[in-house]
This record gives C-alpha cells, sequence and structure tokens, in this order.
C-alpha cells in the first residue's frame, strides 16, 4: 500500500512539473511593442549595442527621456542584463552625464548609439559613443570614450574626440592629400560637391584637427582587434578605424569606406570569413532604406548588396520602420544573427521601440522579413 502511495506521489509531483513548465510564458521576442524589464518599465535603451560576457547578454543604450528634449542627454547610458534576449532586468546607468558645466559630458548634450567591448589583455570594459557637445547641436561630430573595471559600471569617462588627427588613410591617393578643390564656389549637393566630398574634399579639411565621427559601432574581430566605425566626412563618407591595445584610443590606421555613399547607422558582423554591414542612409530620425554590404577585411574594399529587407514596397523603404543599430551574433547558434534596429519616435523620444528581427542569408546574402513574434529557436 506505501508503494503505490508513493508512486502515486511521483506521478503527482511529475506532472506538478510538466503543468507548471506548460504554464511558463513563452520566451518570444515582439518587434515594435513595449518591452517591460524586470520592473515593468519600458526597457530605455536606444541607439544600442550588446556585448556577451561570461554567459550574460548586456545591452547598453541611450537613456531618453519624454518628449522632444529627450533627444538629448539628461541621464546618461542605460545597462540591462539578459540570459535568453527576452526577458531583461534593470543594471542601471553605466555611464552618467553630469551637473559640471565645464564638463564635456554635461547634462543636455548630445550622447548617442553607445557601444561596449571589452578588453581581455587588461581585464577592462570600453565604452564609445557618439558626442556632441551642449548648445552645439550635430557640429562637433566627436567619440566619446569610458572605461569600467565592471561591466555593468559605472563607467569613467576619459574624453572625446576627433579622430586621427593628421592621419591619412590608408590606400590614399598622394595627388588628393593636396588636391584644390576650389569649394567655395561648389554648390552644395551638386555633382561636383558629390564628386568633392567623395574624392575626400571634408577629409582633407578635417586633416589637422581630426576627422568628424557622428553615427558609430564598434566590432571586435577573431584576432582581437578592434575597430571604430563611423560616419564622417559630413556623412558622406564611412571611417573603420582601428583602435590601439587598450581599444581606447585610435591606433592612426584607418580606411575610408563606401566613399560618397552617404552611410549612417552601422553595424558590422563576421559570417565565416567574410565581415557584413548592414547601414542606413542619412535622413534624420525618419526611417529609410537599410543597406548592406560585404568584404574581406573591415577596411574593405566593401561589395554594396543591396537592400536585406524583403516585404511589402513600404516595409523594405522602411526597414520595417526602423534603423539598425547593432547586429547580435546569437551564442551557441553558428551563423545566426539578429538585425537590432530602433523605431524612433523624436516627437517622444522615450517611446522609441526595439525592431529585432532574424537575419537569414540567401545566396550568401543578409535578407531580413518582419515577423510579428519569433523566438530563437527560429534559429534551429
Ligand atoms: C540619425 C542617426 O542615425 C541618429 O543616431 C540620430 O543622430 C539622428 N540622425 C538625429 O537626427
Amino acid at each position: 500500500m506505501q508503494k503505490i502511495f508513493k508512486h502515486i506521489g511521483t506521478i503527482v509531483f511529475i506532472g506538478f512539473i510538466i503543468l507548471s513548465a506548460c504554464k511558463q510564458p513563452a520566451k518570444t521576442i515582439k518587434p515594435g511593442e513595449i518591452w517591460l524589464d524586470n520592473n515593468g518599465v519600458h526597457i530605455n535603451a536606444h541607439g544600442g549595442g550588446i556585448l556577451y560576457h561570461q554567459g550574460t547578454y548586456f545591452w547598453f543604450g541611450e537613456h531618453k527621456i519624454e518628449g522632444k528634449a529627450g533627444n538629448k542627454a539628461y541621464v546618461g547610458v542605460h545597462c540591462y542584463s539578459s540570459d535568453d534576449l527576452c526577458t531583461w532586468k534593470d543594471e542601471g546607468i553605466a555611464l552618467s552625464v553630469v551637473e559640471d558645466t565645464t564638463s564635456m559630458i554635461v547634462k543636455g548634450c548630445i550622447v548617442e548609439r553607445p557601444k561596449v567591448i571589452y578588453n581581455a589583455k587588461n581585464k577592462q570594459f570600453v565604452m564609445w559613443f557618439h558626442h556632441e557637445l551642449k548648445g552645439m547641436a550635430y557640429k562637433a561630430a566627436m567619440t566619446g570614450v569610458a572605461v569600467s573595471d565592471r561591466v555593468t559600471g559605472p563607467y569613467t569617462y576619459l574624453r572625446s574626440v576627433n579622430p586621427n588627427p593628421m592621419c591619412w588613410p590608408i590606400d590614399y591617393a598622394d595627388s588628393l592629400k593636396t588636391k584644390d578643390y576650389n569649394f567655395e564656389q561648389v554648390k552644395r549637393w551638386s555633382p561636383q560637391w558629390q564628386e568633392a566630398s567623395k574624392q575626400g574634399v571634408f577629409l582633407q579639411r578635417d586633416y589637422k584637427r581630426g576627422q568628424m565621427a557622428r553615427d558609430m559601432t564598434l566590432f571586435v574581430d577573431e584576432d582581437g582587434t578592434a575597430y571604430h566605425i563611423h560616419s564622417s566626412e559630413e556623412n558622406q563618407t564611412l571611417h573603420v578605424a582601428e583602435l590601439n591595445e587598450d581599444y581606447t584610443d585610435f591606433s592612426g590606421r584607418y580606411a575610408r569606406v563606401l566613399e560618397g555613399k552617404s552611410n549612417e547607422a552601422p553595424a558590422i558582423f563576421k559570417r565565416g570569413d567574410k565581415y557584413y554591414m548592414i547601414s542606413s542612409g542619412c535622413t534624420g530620425w525618419k526611417p529609410n532604406a537599410a543597406r548592406s554590404a560585404v568584404a574581406n577585411h573591415p577596411f574593405g574594399p566593401w561589395t554594396e548588396l543591396g537592400n536585406p529587407c524583403r516585404g511589402t514596397e513600404k516595409e523594405m523603404q522602411t526597414t520595417f520602420q526602423s534603423q539598425s543599430t547593432y547586429v547580435l551574433p546569437v551564442q551557441g547558434a553558428k551563423d545566426s544573427f539578429i538585425y537590432l534596429g530602433d523605431r524612433w519616435t523624436p516627437e517622444n523620444a522615450i517611446d522609441g521601440r526595439y525592431i529585432w528581427l532574424p537575419i537569414e542569408f540567401s545566396e550568401d546574402k543578409p535578407v531580413i522579413r518582419w515577423h510579428d513574434e519569433w523566438s530563437l529557436n527560429t534559429f534551429n
């Protein structure tokens, strides 16, 4: 009799386990919806990027506030952590903007597109971000750097710079270094203006003070070399710039890529031995059609692969109403990548949404399709 009770007990226990497992909400990603963190608050990490460190994903992004003013930095860079990319824990503010009006990261400046990488050599976490100075709109075109010994911070702000002063890009023709473009006479956006910017009129202009750096991302290659990729030269040309050994400065080696093609929002990832880039055109906060490109080395040459989006004309022309910010390699799943984009809401910045979609490959070209709801099982 006792034995029968024991068996019934075991069956009831197993049934309970199965039932409670079924009751767990499915772990899915719903692009464009409100994404609640562990405190029930919409995640506030726009223009962000993700670092996978010791079994956990850490998401860093711009902390926005209510209203139009919320596009400026009044708080800093917010960090969240997750094991499954579906449930997120608020880890607080990793980098804070400050009250001190003499500081470059005073409240009211612009801090955009923060990205964090880990330097295994000195066990330091390094954050870079697009930085514009208070009251100067988007004129400064700088990039800022901050470091921490802990992944979630607090990060110590080091400095902001215009990269690579007094350095010419690799493979840049000597004849262009001193070319006289007679630029005062040239009308903005005319074919002559476009040709001059493609050749490097703004590169030459900024040679001494350092180059412009607006929308940016970071990429660490398998050999540990880190690259800072940014929209430069009045957003006409991207610069892929190598960082130094501790990732806190530029090495002086950089390449101009997709010259004169006006790319913003670059995101780079590696599949096999090829490097891929997803980027956008330049239309402010309004979405436009995404672009993609491939190369055998981060320095290029990059070959354009066209719009990676598939769907309706509107979806393709607006990248599902989003702009790229990062491409995340999924851990433990070979050749599996997630497109991370922002659906900006500039009138009420804090309400911006996250458009995350799986990247497929067709004939070795990235393809992105809309999903109302999807899970990481997509990659199995
Ligand atoms: C487009 C950029 O991609 C964003 O990060 C932001 O700088 C907006 N422009 C501002 O208009």
